[in-house]
């Protein structure tokens, strides 16, 4: 039997059953953390004088050497050692003979895989978090470049009222933040060192689960065993996280696979970002847009598949949890790409800020001007509404605008109209009045601006 742990077997398994139960194919991407949590690991067996000093510089040296060679690539790993865990382990006592034997004392798989997705999370949620800034960093230099440029803003998806296009940017830069916010409020609870736990009791050795996790840089260590080995929350909120993050993006790029067709012309994506047809000569299709939005898909399933690996499951550590990986790493994968392909994009996006605004000057987004002009004359705000309704209907009849109605047209339908009401037509006019607290008004605007950035940079 050549199972580390086949002492107590006397058939081994069939080799596709072998398969079936190895992890290492996927987990082979903790290689990095669990040699760190290992080396931690018997730096603390040695200070605890658990195992001779000797022993524990030969166990050092041959982690340190295996670090080295995964970060060359040059670690071969086997299913007949069924996860990294294993792997390393065998890989050690190849290197340092059977001492490498000791490294295991006082621990479990269960507190070491623990650990190691434990200081993989935390070492990713870091690199998000830049992430997410360097995509809030691209949407405010746009924003700046575009305070006072004017675009017809929806509800319905149909034109409501003129906006600033940095106001329309900068709602994704608040998204953001709070993105950032949750993120950076898990590290809380992915920062706990669950080493020391062993299978699920604690163990009988005289361990230092302090020093441990002190060597970690983990702020505190899980205060009950059981708990440490299977609790895996850190993971499902960062999925629901994700998901969250993914729930912006996706917004955004519908938002620009609109803006970039035909029927819209607000923006166009650089070539870069862009990709041809096999068939129709003339298409420029947005497929980075697309498979960003496409990708929530599939965090929203890994959110959801480890939500129901958890549900009903019994303590303390069960196979199941090993189910927990595939997911994290590929939203990993996902959420890091998405976010370096959008501040690209977005960087490189061309704003078509004439087609903007030829279209706020041929809509009625500027209706509720009018009718809070009569209302500041004094008319009540319902009736005010239902003259304008009458007027914006008179010019569907006519096929004319609101700016193109006579002042004998104006004055018939209310005798409150008045020269000025050209002016309080003008989109351009509609936006910069609208400096209510929060509001797209340039001054109120720029006021955003300026607190986003002394947030963010
Ligand atoms: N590969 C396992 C996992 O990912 C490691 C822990 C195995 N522990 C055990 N008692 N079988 O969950």
């Amino acid at each position: 039997m050549n199972k580390l742990w086949g002492g107590r077997f006397q058939k081994t398994p069939e080799k596709w059953v072998d398969e079936f139960n190895a992890s290492i194919s996927f987990d082979k991407e903790l290689v990095e953390e669990d040699i760190q949590g290992s080396l931690a690991h018997v730096e603390m067996l040695k200070a605890t004088n658990i195992i001779e000093e000797e022993e524990a510089d030969s166990i050092q040296k041959g982690l340190q050497s295996l670090l080295e060679k995964a970060k060359n690539n040059e670690l071969s790993f086997s299913v007949k050692y069924e996860d990294i865990h294993l792997n390393i382990e065998k890989l050690l006592i190849d290197e340092i003979g059977p001492v490498g034997g000791k490294l295991h004392t006082g621990r479990s798989r269960n507190d070491q895989v623990a650990t190691d997705m434990h200081l993989y999370l935390r070492k990713h949620v870091q690199h998000i978090l830049e992430l997410i800034q360097s995509l809030q960093k691209a949407l405010i230099e746009k924003a700046e470049d575009h305070v006072e440029t004017i675009l017809p803003g929806y509800t319905h998806l149909q034109r409501a009222q003129p906006i600033s296009l940095a106001h329309h940017l900068l709602a994704y830069v608040w998204m953001l933040q709070r993105d950032k916010e949750r993120f950076s409020e898990s590290l809380k609870r992915i920062n706990v060192c669950p080493l020391g736990s062993a299978a699920l009791a604690g163990t009988t050795f005289p361990i230092d689960r302090q020093l441990t996790a002190k060597l970690l840089e983990f702020d505190r260590v899980y205060p009950n065993s059981l708990d440490a080995v299977s609790d895996r929350d850190f993971i499902v909120e960062f999925l629901s996280n994700s998901s969250l993050l993914m729930v912006h993006l996706s917004r955004f790029c519908e938002e620009l696979i609109l803006w970039c067709s035909q029927e819209f012309q607000f923006v166009e994506m650089d070539d870069t970002y862009s990709t041809g047809s096999s068939i129709m000569p003339q298409k420029k299709n947005p497929d980075m847009a697309e498979l960003i939005r496409g990708k929530s898909g599939r965090v929203f399933g890994h959110l959801i598949s480890l939500l129901t690996v958890l549900k009903g499951l019994p303590l303390a550590y069960n196979k199941d949890l090993q189910e927990d990986k595939e997911g994290m790493f590929d939203t990993v994968k996902t959420i890091e790409g998405c976010l370096e392909i959008m501040t690209g994009m977005i960087r490189t996006l061309k704003i078509n800020k004439e087609k903007m605004e030829q279209s706020v000057n041929e809509d009625f987004s500027n209706a509720t001007e009018l009718a809070d002009y009569l209302a500041k004359k004094g008319l009540p705000f319902r009736k005010a509404h239902e003259v304008v309704g009458k007027l914006v209907y008179l010019c569907i009849e006519k096929g004319i605008y609101l700016k193109d109605l006579s002042m004998a047209e104006f004055k018939e339908a209310n005798e409150l109209f008045d020269e000025d009401v050209y002016e309080v037509l003008n989109p351009y006019t509609a936006v910069n009045k609208r400096n209510s607290e929060g509001g797209t008004g340039f001054s109120e605007v720029k006021k955003q601006l300026h607190l986003a950035k002394s947030l963010i940079y």
